[in-house]
């Protein structure tokens, strides 16, 4: 299947790239594919001319968002109306990887399920929800794959920072009032694979099963690594005041892709053990798709 990526030297890029290796690829990246250009995102796609759009590529600096929401609603919403846009033009099927912080307040403590409505809290999480509405409205045929709480080979993220901050024996303390779902970005593209495999369609969450709170996740972390998680200490969210709002609780159900594959990602804690003992299998750089003429 001719598939075009965009985000593909991003961190969840990098795993799909990987695991979807065997189909006829297109990498779309930074500078030569942008969000911030119609155009370019029109001809690119255009001319890459896929069945499937996998659209990973956002702004992804949550508390960056917060700060400059104009940018954030540029990139994340109006780049993936472009992306959408262009999917209906070339008859291309949409993938769109989402988040969890789609999600606000809940009134009950129960796992959200995929077709819920949306109330974002912060800046990331309404463009983001914004890119969904498009998707939904534009795309001929359209995943929303929303995840959670990632880590993985080739990015930045929160497992990676404790590790080396519990390495060089630095205090930490963590906020032990957010849970959610701890996801390995190399998982992730293997749900985006079976659920591209089986030609599903609609709105699918696609997280490591279980929840933890970012302290049970550091604990967690730091024990694996063979380092003492005593050095981990719980606090709350308003003890690390940041600009963005996380939403306290955004644990994510996973019934509609159990329903479409006929099984779930593994639990958080084996696929941590998995990615913290190295058995994350080959890493595969993009072959770029030429540029637009
Ligand atoms: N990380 C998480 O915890 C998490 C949780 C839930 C959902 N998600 C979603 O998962 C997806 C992938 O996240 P990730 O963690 O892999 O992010 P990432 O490592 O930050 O990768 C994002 C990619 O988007 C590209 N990008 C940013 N701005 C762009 C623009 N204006 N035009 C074109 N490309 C642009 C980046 O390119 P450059 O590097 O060149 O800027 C990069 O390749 C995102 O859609 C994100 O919203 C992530």
């Amino acid at each position: 299947m001719r598939i075009a990526l965009t985000g593909a030297d991003g961190m969840l890029g990098q795993a799909l790239m990987a695991r979807l290796a065997d189909h006829d690829l297109c990498a779309l990246t930074e500078p030569s594919f942008s969000l911030e250009d119609r155009e370019g995102v029109l001809d690119a796609l255009a001319g890459a001319a896929p069945e499937w759009v996998v659209h990973t590529a956002a702004m992804t600096n949550v508390d960056g968002c917060e700060q400059n929401p104009t940018r954030a609603y540029r990139i994340n919403a109006m780049g993936t109306r472009y992306v959408a846009e262009a999917c209906a033009r070339c008859g291309a099927g949409l993938v769109y990887i989402s988040t969890d912080f789609v999600f606000g307040p809940r009134r009950m403590r129960r796992p959200i399920e995929a077709w819920e409505t949306g109330d974002p809290l912060s800046a990331y999480g309404l463009a983001k929800w914004g890119g969904e509405r498009f998707v939904e409205a534009l795309a001929p045929r359209w995943i929303i794959a929303r995840t959670a709480w990632l880590y993985g080979e080739g990015g930045t993220h929160f497992v990676g920072t404790i590790l080396k901050k519990a390495r060089e024996g630095l205090p930490l303390r963590v906020v032990n009032d957010q849970t959610g779902c701890p996801t390995y970005a190399r998982d992730v593209a293997e749900g985006v694979d079976a659920l591209l495999q089986r030609e599903a369609v609609g709105w699918f969450h696609l997280v490591n099963t279980g929840e933890a709170t970012w302290f049970e996740l550091a604990r967690r972390t730091v024990e694996l690594a063979g380092l003492d998680p005593d050095g981990v200490q719980p606090c709350t969210s308003e003890d690390v005041a940041r600009p963005a709002p996380r939403p306290a609780y955004s644990v994510l159900s996973t019934l509609t892709y159990r329903e479409a594959t006929g099984g779930d990602l593994r639990p958080w804690s084996d696929a941590l053990k998995d990615y913290l003992t190295g058995g994350a299998g080959e890493e595969r750089r993009p072959s770029l798709c030429p540029s637009p003429p």
